[in-house]
């Protein structure tokens, strides 16, 4: 760098030797190397223009320079600046060729490109250059095309919807346009599926020039996603269906066995009292043991469908695991040790007491089952505050958790059943019925929660139960007391049902329990009553019915009878009153299939409370 001795300021505070270095460094070479980058993101032809303005610059600088060192009389100054000068031009003249060649090189190289569409439009979008990937993927020749407009390539659709239009508005305002995958038209009317980039092109002062547009055609790799797609569907659709499968297996065969029984009895009762023999109660207690299973079996199913009505409450865990620790221990036999381990400043959390009580017990009896020759269990209850990444990694949405874990020493789960266990009827025990885990799965998800297996051939198994912490005001409830005498006091209620078999056998417990009972098919109808009857004190109504349903009707009667005590009762959750799943905090609710007792205790904590 022999210009480095010129150190005479210039004009902006640059030296001479700084400008020319810059001139310089827009080499040939370097210049080429550039437009090679832009071959994958074009802004070719602006850098190649900038060299020869900055290469013109340097030489006029140096004059200038020389002029100046002649004007200081500085003759030894001169000459040296002369030699130079001569040497520079010599240069820059074998750089300009050199460049004028590259640029040549590098349009041939352009214009060869076969697999990529590359080619120009003026700043009105008309086509100035294109190369042979163009006229491959196009299907017009450079002749065809040049000059005319661009939005050829654009389907009917987009043209009506002016997209060319705004293709270049976008790339002259933003500096580029890109598409990831789009649709454009050949010149024989045919659809291709196209990845484009289109580039503004600009000069030195930053007017307009034109555009750069880069396109591919991407059809044959859009064509393999959509195969790979529909794959994948038609693989989730096969598992779905096996899953249904399973389920409908499962349900129809639990409960064939359940109703042979409860058919049987029925049928040997019928028999007995034929032929004058009372001697039923056994028979009657088998009948109602079959259907308590039924109905156990269906709040499974409904927990594991997630469309259980849950009771949400704010919970301590810590509370509930340890009034559980006697449950807990009888469950598991003396060869099991059991430990519990809960943590101080537990978080509170909000769900269904009963249902997490179910759920604990269905882990722990699991591991019970898992430890044949004892082993030891632990229960324990942690704050789990759950970050982007770990939440990310483990399939947990970030955020506050209260999390219960069980674990046991047991045998262990095998790697390629573990996916399973949570599916509903998956069992590897002779008399399991497989609902356990996927109880434990719909009712932690209905809760807005997450639950996690860790298991090791050999060694043992955790599951983790993480709840939402609850962030409300303080509200803990406590349980109601249970009440002693759940008989009537003489109280009139008004029953709602649409299906007669039920109602007949709810007025007829509600008769025997020593209410007086009236009767109702449908809202309109109770509506009726209610006025035909002032001394209703409850309405006990079915929540999903034709026409008006059990939230409509008590909104309806209470407009007409302020005081008017309401009880639901539904097998569903799909209504009114229960939203998502979850109920109103003040609605009473009796689940159906009810037993007597229930019953009566629900009317009677429905009548008694305010
Ligand atoms: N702690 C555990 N250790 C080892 N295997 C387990 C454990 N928990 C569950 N499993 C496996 O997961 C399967 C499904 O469990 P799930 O509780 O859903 O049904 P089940 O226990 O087989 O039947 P049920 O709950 O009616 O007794 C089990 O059969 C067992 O193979
Ligand atoms: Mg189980």
């Amino acid at each position: 760098m022999i210009l480095a001795s010129f150190s005479t300021p210039a004009p902006r505070g640059k030296s001479f030797a700084g400008l020319a270095i810059m001139a310089l460094s827009l080499s040939p070479e370097g210049v080429l190397a550039q437009d090679r980058a832009a071959l994958e993101g074009p802004g070719l032809s602006i850098i190649s223009g900038l060299s020869i303005i900055y290469a013109v610059a340097a030489v006029l600088l140096v004059l200038l320079g020389f002029g100046l060192a002649r004007a200081l009389g500085k003759g030894r100054a001169l000459t040296s600046a002369k030699n130079l000068l001569n040497a520079e031009t010599a240069d820059r003249v074998a750089a300009e060729s050199g460049k004028r060649e590259s640029d040549e090189n590098f349009l041939r190289l352009v214009e060869g490109v076969t697999d990529y569409a590359i080619y120009m439009l003026d700043p009105k979008g008309y086509v100035t250059t294109w190369n042979a990937g163009a006229e491959r993927i196009k299907g017009y020749t450079a002749g065809e095309i040049l000059g005319r407009h661009f939005s050829l390539f654009y389907t009917a659709e987009d043209r009506a919807a002016g997209v060319p239009a705004k293709v270049l508005e976008t790339a002259a305002r933003e500096g580029r346009y890109v598409s990831e995958v789009t649709t454009r038209v050949r010149k024989d009317g045919s659809r291709f599926h196209a990845s484009i980039v289109l580039d503004r092109l600009t000069d030195p002062s930053g007017n307009l020039m034109g555009y750069a547009k880069i396109t591919r055609d991407v059809t044959e790799r859009v064509e393999q996603q959509a195969a790979l797609e529909d794959a994948r569907a038609a693989l989730s659709q096969a598992q779905k269906m096996e899953a249904i499968g399973h389920l409908t297996g499962g349900i129809a065969h639990d409960f064939n066995n359940m109703l042979a029984v409860i058919i049987g009895a029925l049928n040997m009762i019928q028999r007995r009292i034929g032929r004058g023999d009372y001697n039923v109660e056994p028979l009657v207690q088998a009948a109602v043991e079959g259907a308590m299973r039924g109905a156990s079996l269906t709040q499974r199913l409904l927990a594991f469908a997630r469309k259980q009505v849950l009771e949400p409450r704010v919970l301590d865990a810590n509370k509930l695991v340890g009034g559980m620790s006697d449950l807990i221990r009888r469950a598991l036999g003396e060869t099991i040790q059991t430990e519990i381990v809960t943590e101080g400043g537990l978080w509170r959390l909000f769900a269904d007491a009963h249902q997490l009580e179910t759920a604990i017990i269905n882990l722990v009896v699991n591991a019970r089952d898992a430890m044949g020759d004892g082993g030891k269990l632990t229960v324990e209850t942690s704050n789990a505050a759950i970050a982007d990444t770990y939440g990310r990694q483990h399939g947990i949405e970030p955020g506050q958790y209260v999390a219960i874990c069980v674990t046991d020493t047991g045998a262990g789960i095998a790697p390629d059943v573990v996916d399973k266990v949570f599916d509903p009827f998956f069992t590897t025990k002779k008399t399991g019925t497989g609902l356990g885990l996927s109880m434990v799965y719909g009712f932690v998800k209905q809760s807005g929660g997450h639950v996690k297996i860790y298991s090791e051939q050999g060694h043992g198994t955790t599951v983790k139960i993480y709840l939402p912490r609850y962030f409300g005001p303080k509200e803990e409830q406590k349980d109601a007391a249970p009440i002693a005498a759940p008989n009537a006091k003489g109280e009139t209620v008004l029953v709602v049902e649409d299906e007669a078999a039920v109602r007949k056998l709810t007025v007829q417990s509600l008769a025997d329990l020593g209410y007086k009972v009236v009767e109702a098919e449908n809202g309109e109808r109770a509506l009726e009553l209610l006025e035909a009857h002032p001394e209703v004190s409850l309405l006990f109504t079915d929540v999903v019915m034709p026409h008006m349903n059990g939230h409509q009707l008590a909104t309806e009667a209470l407009t007409r009878k302020p005081g008017l005590k309401v009880l639901y009762t539904t097998g569903y959750t799909r209504n009114a009153v229960v939203h998502n799943g979850v109920l109103d905090p003040d609605v009473k609710l009796l689940h159906k299939p009810f037993t007597l007792d229930a019953l009566a205790h629900a009317i009677r904590r429905a009548i008694d409370t305010n």
